[in-house]
């Protein structure tokens, strides 16, 4: 008989955004396939599911599509789902795969009519890149420069009419001439807790738990606006429930398990947690710098950032000042903080 490993949850809170690679395959298992299963983001659907149609019967490749927001809420998702709708191959690369002109040039000259090219976290492509994307992407050209110094000649190569769809979490650091050869360009918004609760009925339905409809609920409002967060706190229950009760999700076991985690009502994490208490404790409740701010928790700029802070803004914990980040009199109410100052 083989042993079950004891959930661990209590030893080691671990954060909810950081991704193993069995998180990866566990994420690719639920990923939706079709507009269809794809929950919420209604706006986007439909203009996508348009222009869709309309490519379609014309019989044309689709327009490049730009796709950014928060991490988690879904760009790759959809560039899969896209290619599927159209019937098209995708290849996938990423901003800082592409290093030199020639990693660029070998992808792009082997696409055929239709074939979509997915470039992920596209803010990160370097200028040289860039440039060479620029009549790739509009003229369906390649210029290259053969040879060097007074012998030195561009050579264009002629494209296939491709598509590119570019995912970013920083719309602000691409440039606006790359902006602007996108056809279309979407914002993805955080998630309202209906659409969320469909999300974790449909991942627990795919997983074979079964899960009361009160600790849905429960994990739709914990699981910050976020669909891959909520399958990874459906995960994490899930494991608790297979060890410390019979399998199934109950509301009492759901909360059990999200406190183990120590994940709160609000839906923040320690790490979450730590960033306002940090603010208000050692800064006053602010302004207090970025770099600051993660010097003083240990944890990456970026990750503070992009992962963080959007969702402590989205709550209301957190304010950006040209001087710095604020916390809020709701999030001193929140960790149970006196606030002295007037706000
Ligand atoms: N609208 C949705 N409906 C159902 N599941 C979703 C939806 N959006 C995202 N998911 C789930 O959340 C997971 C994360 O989504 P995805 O990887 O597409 O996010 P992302 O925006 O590309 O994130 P990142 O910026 O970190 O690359 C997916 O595996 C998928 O199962
Ligand atoms: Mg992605």
């Amino acid at each position: 008989m083989i042993e079950r490993e004891e959930f661990n949850a209590e030893e080691t809170p671990v954060s909810t955004m950081q991704a193993s690679g069995l998180e990866q395959d566990f994420e690719l298992s639920l990923r939706p396939k079709s507009l269809a299963e794809f929950v919420g983001q209604e706006g986007l659907k439909e203009n996508l599911q348009i222009f869709i149609d309309a490519a379609k019967k014309r019989e044309e490749p689709i327009e490049h599509v730009l796709l950014y927001g928060n991490p988690g809420l879904g760009k790759t998702t959809l560039a899969h789902i896209i290619a599927n709708e159209m019937g098209a191959q995708i290849r996938v690369t990423s901003g800082p795969a592409l290093e030199r002109v020639g990693d660029l040039a070998a992808i792009i000259s082997n696409l055929k009519k239709g074939d979509i090219l997915f470039i992920d976290e596209i803010h990160r492509i370097n200028k040289t890149i860039e440039e060479v994307l620029y009549p790739a992407m509009e003229d369906y050209a390649l210029d290259i420069i053969v040879g060097k110094g007074p012998t030195a000649r561009t050579l264009r190569i002629n494209l296939e009419h491709f598509t590119i769809i570019g995912a970013t979490t920083r719309l602000s650091l691409l440039s606006s001439p790359l902006r602007d050869r996108f056809g279309m360009t979407h914002h993805l918004n955080f998630y309202e807790q209906e659409d969320l609760a469909k999300i974790i009925t449909r991942s627990a339905k795919l997983l074979g738990v079964p899960v009361a409809t009160e600790a849905v609920d429960l994990l739709s409002t914990r699981s910050r606006s976020t669909p891959r967060i909520a399958n990874r706190l459906l995960r994490r229950v899930r494991d608790f429930a297979e060890v410390r009760a019979d399998g199934s999700i109950t509301e009492p076991v759901c909360q059990r398990a999200l406190d183990m985690l120590h994940v709160d009502h609000e839906g923040l994490d320690d790490v979450d947690r730590r960033i306002l208490e940090i603010i208000i404790d050692k800064f006053g409740g602010g302004p207090v710098g970025l770099s600051t701010i993660a010097a003083a928790t240990g944890e990456e700029i970026q990750t503070i950032e992009e992962i963080h802070e959007p969702f402590l803004l989205q709550l209301g914990f957190l304010t950006r000042t040209p001087r710095g980040r604020m916390a809020t009199e709701h999030a001193y109410a929140h960790l149970g903080k006196e606030c002295k100052i007037e706000m």
